[in-house]
């Protein structure tokens, strides 16, 4: 009766809603093996240093304004850390996710770095998965070929992720977790990765300069940032949290937050003044009743964002237009 009912209720709305046009911008270290990132320093005693006996990371010397945890985030997560890799669970719909993220991250990645190695696009190439929960996307990722570095302050949560992907012998060669946050591991690694993702993951932070300036910090200029997320409209709360959580139960009840949603207009303005420019963003939408994610030119529900480092310093009163031609000569940016 409720999945009738919720089909209804999810098909009128999106007839219904005025859907807002996708904005679509046209727009190497050694490869090292898995023992070579794992002994990254680091890496080395995170745990250790940074676990307290409740499993929560010890935070660093910073105010609570500029750490991105939210422990009630990391509560709800907690909760959730054996159930990863059900793929009929909680975690489902990240799952059939990869079908739109893993090419997304590929090509973007291609189109900057040109490809190093046939069957294994990826190869050379050294990535952050911040938020990485079980390895969902940490895996397809070291399939690629990528060295991935899987990071989460939940340490369930990446013994769960260590275990999944020790069954695979060639994600024992890329793939490495650790539980950390990445104010604590941004302390330490400047500059050390090509590429940065956080997928569905900056709608539950505490703060969101504070994550940004942290991405720069760690990633290489010129190196790409990739984000999922889900916008803040009327439509994602109805779909995302209204349906989603409450009616259809695709995830558990209380797992977003909608004041911590983001629109893709504020997200890009935020990345910007914290030295980015942005280069992609498309509209994505999930089927609850097939189960299959998909790409639209809307994006008034998900939406994936792929943004550069730029090479200069951020400078607060350099205007967007002035900024854009220091890194990108010759045309300006074009829209479709
Ligand atoms: C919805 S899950 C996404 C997991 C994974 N990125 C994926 O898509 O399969 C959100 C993840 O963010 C993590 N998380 C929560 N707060 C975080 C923080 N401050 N820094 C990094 N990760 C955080 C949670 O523990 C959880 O694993």
């Amino acid at each position: 009766m409720y999945s009738k009912k919720c089909s209804r209720l999810f098909f009128r709305l999106l007839t219904e809603s005025t859907f807002r046009f996708t904005l679509i911008r046209n727009v190497s270290s050694s490869s090292k093996s898995v023992r070579s990132l794992c002994s990254w320093t680091v890496c080395r005693n995170y745990r250790q240093r940074n676990q307290l006996s409740n499993g929560l990371p010890r935070l660093n010397l910073r105010t609570v304004s500029q750490t991105t945890l939210d422990p009630a985030e990391v509560r709800k997560f907690q909760a959730m850390a054996s159930k990863w890799w059900d793929l009929q669970g909680e975690f489902a719909a990240l799952h059939s996710m990869n079908d739109l993220r893993v090419p997304f991250i590929r090509d973007n990645l291609l189109n900057v770095h040109g490809v190093q190695q046939l069957g294994k696009p990826l190869a050379e190439l050294r990535i952050l998965d911040v938020g990485c929960g079980g390895g969902l996307l940490s895996e397809p990722l070291g399939r690629l070929g990528a060295d991935v570095l899987g990071i989460d302050p939940v340490e369930d949560s990446v013994r769960t992720a260590e275990m999944h992907s020790s069954y695979d012998p060639n994600l024992r060669e890329r793939v490495c977790y650790q539980a950390c946050t990445l104010e604590e591991l941004a302390e330490e690694e400047a500059e050390g990765f090509h590429a940065v993702i956080a997928s569905e993951v900056v709608e539950h932070l505490a703060d969101l300069d504070a994550f940004a300036s942290c991405c720069r910090q760690v990633l290489k200029p010129g190196g790409s940032l990739f984000i999922t997320t889900i916008n803040k409209t009327n439509l994602s709360y109805t779909l995302g949290i209204v349906a989603a959580e409450q009616l259809l139960r695709i995830v558990p009840s209380g797992t977003h937050d909608w004041e911590k949603f983001i629109s893709p207009e504020d997200l890009e303005r935020l990345l910007e003044s914290s030295g980015f420019y942005v280069e992609a963003i498309r509209g994505m939408m999930y089927n609850p009743l097939t189960g299959v994610w998909s790409w639209q030119k809307s994006t008034a529900i998900n939406y994936a964002l792929h943004a550069i480092k730029r090479k200069e310093e951020p400078q607060p009163e350099q205007t967007w237009a002035e900024s854009e031609n220091l890194d990108k000569p010759g045309q300006a940016p074009s829209y479709s």
